[in-house]
């Protein structure tokens, strides 16, 4: 691995633990105004001390982000489709790789579907994607879904994370499910875990402690931060998990301290 990917990749994930914590803030390119960031920057800045990386797209990066900051970036550069379209997750590359390079960002994001009628598009648009960013050390993170009738388990989620490293992803977003360890064991590269839709604070808590103990190296948490009663309480408690190792009472605890 070159000395650029490396770099790049350690920016992502802190070398002195091996873990992250991502904040994502990309729904907007597909839900449109989301609850809790329909003012993206006043959302954000009191998170950021919290967060490890951005995960957000170059419209909201441009709009919403000081250029003066040290936050490090993973640009979302798959899109495409919309909440209220007919194909979801159709995606195919909307970001080029020179303008991810002249935003100055540490990865790119790009989602793949498996198990929809399309998904060797979105296979092969992460594909070609990751040898460009190859070629100027720009890290990967393939954010897998499912086709929509089949289960969230370990059989589909291991699936579509063992095909997206395969196919060379440099690190992995999927939803965590029951006998996670095992998507985790037959996955090569780093797996970061989704918060997707919003639960109580305590279910989500609960639900990072369990994959960082199954092997993931972080999360890279939306809606379960942003739309939290509290989400600055939710992201400290949520960072102690990862990088603290505290149990799940203990991060429920930061979270209602926070409060207070
Ligand atoms: C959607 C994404 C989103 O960034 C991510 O899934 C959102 O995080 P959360 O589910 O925690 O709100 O990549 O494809």
């Amino acid at each position: 691995m070159d000395w650029g990917m490396k770099n790049r990749l350690s920016k992502i994930i802190k070398p002195r633990d091996g873990r992250t914590v991502m904040l994502a803030v990309d729904h907007g390119y597909f839900m449109g105004p989301t609850t809790g960031l329909e003012k993206l920057d006043e959302m954000i800045n009191p998170l950021l001390p919290y967060a490890d990386t951005l995960m957000l797209t170059r419209g909201a990066l441009r709009n919403y982000v000081d250029p003066v900051t040290d936050i490090p970036i993973v640009l979302r550069v798959s899109g495409g489709t919309s909440i209220v379209g007919k194909e979801l997750l159709h995606e195919g590359t909307v970001v080029s790789i020179e303008d991810a390079i002249r935003l100055n960002v540490s990865g790119v994001a790009y989602s793949i579907l498996v198990g929809a009628d399309f998904e060797r598009d979105t296979l092969l648009g992460m594909t070609k994607y990751i040898d460009e960013a190859e070629r100027y050390g720009i890290p990967v993170l393939a954010v897998t879904a499912v086709g929509k009738d089949m289960a969230k388990d370990v059989r589909y989620l291991g699936l579509a994370s063992r095909m997206a490293a395969e196919l060379g992803a440099h690190i992995v977003k999927t939803y965590f499910c029951k006998d996670f360890e095992k998507v985790i064991e037959s996955c090569p590269v780093p797996v970061v875990i989704a918060g997707g839709k919003k639960q109580p604070e305590k279910d989500a808590l609960n639900m990072a402690y369990d994959a960082i103990q199954a092997g993931a190296i972080g999360v890279d948490m939306g809606r379960n931060v942003f739309q939290s009663t509290d989400p600055v309480g939710m992201l400290k408690a949520v960072n102690a998990i990862i990088h603290k190792d505290v149990t799940p009472k203990e991060a429920f605890d930061i979270f209602n301290s926070n409060k207070k």
